[in-house]
């Protein structure tokens, strides 16, 4: 048994107005407590992260960015730096998700910044990796898995590697409703966890690793069931309160 506290995540990706992040928080909120020894965490768009953090205060519920620039101030057009999440009562961010690397360009260089100046700034950085379908059909993901937690973490003193939590997302899982299996899940997290070892033991043995993709209310207690799995990152099942408060409430069985 490991002593990590379970964290769950709701990625809202491109969803919610503030006047929504209320709403779903009116009723989240209030039974939070039921949820017992469990990281709960909200992560809106950058427009409803303040809202959510004066809501969140004084109650379990933590409240993080989806990603962040890696710089404190610049001439960065459209980016948003940690400390001024943290201004907005962000706990963490997300960095790294695939639709972010997919779609926006983010690199492993690009993160080899961002996740120390999250540390710096004492945000918690939840870190995406996770292979492609081709490349789990190729027989990469032990590579792909190597080739980002090594370059993502480079810049991470040992001091501070056991405040990342780690998200492992297979890219074919997330929002397809395909799951990876329990076996494939724990496989490529415990991978996870020994590369972190060869960094420093005791910080790997600390780290939450969690499960994304496809996670459901109908699946959340199979795949936090092992002990390698210390929690899930939950997208499109997370914009429901209900259904995410059913996830929750997985974990902590
Ligand atoms: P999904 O997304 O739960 O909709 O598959 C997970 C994620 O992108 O973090």
């Amino acid at each position: 048994m490991s002593d990590r506290t379970p964290l769950v995540a709701a990625n809202w990706k491109l969803h919610k107005t503030r006047s929504e992040t209320e709403e779903f928080l009116d009723w989240f909120v209030p039974r939070a407590g039921e949820v017992d020894g469990v990281e709960l965490v909200v992560c809106p768009p950058a427009t409803a992260l303040a809202t959510a953090a004066e809501r969140c205060t004084g109650s379990p519920v933590r409240v993080a960015a989806q990603n962040m620039h890696q710089e404190p101030v610049g001439a960065f057009t459209g980016e948003v730096s940690a400390g001024m999440l943290v201004d907005a009562g962000a706990w963490g961010t997300i960095l790294g998700h695939s639709e972010r690397r997919q779609l926006f360009c983010e690199t492993d260089e690009a993160l080899a910044a961002k996740v120390p100046a999250a540390l710096e700034a004492g945000l918690v950085p939840i870190l995406c990796v996770g292979e492609t379908e081709a490349q789990r059909d190729g027989g990469q993901t032990g590579e792909v898995l190597h080739t980002q937690v090594e370059a993502d973490l480079a810049r991470v003193d040992v001091e501070r590697l056991g405040g990342v939590v780690i998200a492992y997302e297979p890219v074919w899982a997330i929002g397809t409703g395909r799951t990876a299996t329990v076996e494939q899940a724990t496989e490529a997290i415990e991978l996870i966890r020994d590369l972190l070892a060869a960094r420093d033991a005791s910080a790997a043995e600390g780290i939450r690793i969690l499960y994304g993709g496809s996670v459901k209310p109908d699946n959340a207690s199979e795949l936090m069931e092992p002990a390698a799995i210390d929690g899930a990152l939950v997208g499109g099942a997370s914009l429901e309160a209900d259904d995410f408060f059913a996830i929750c409430a997985a974990a902590a069985r």
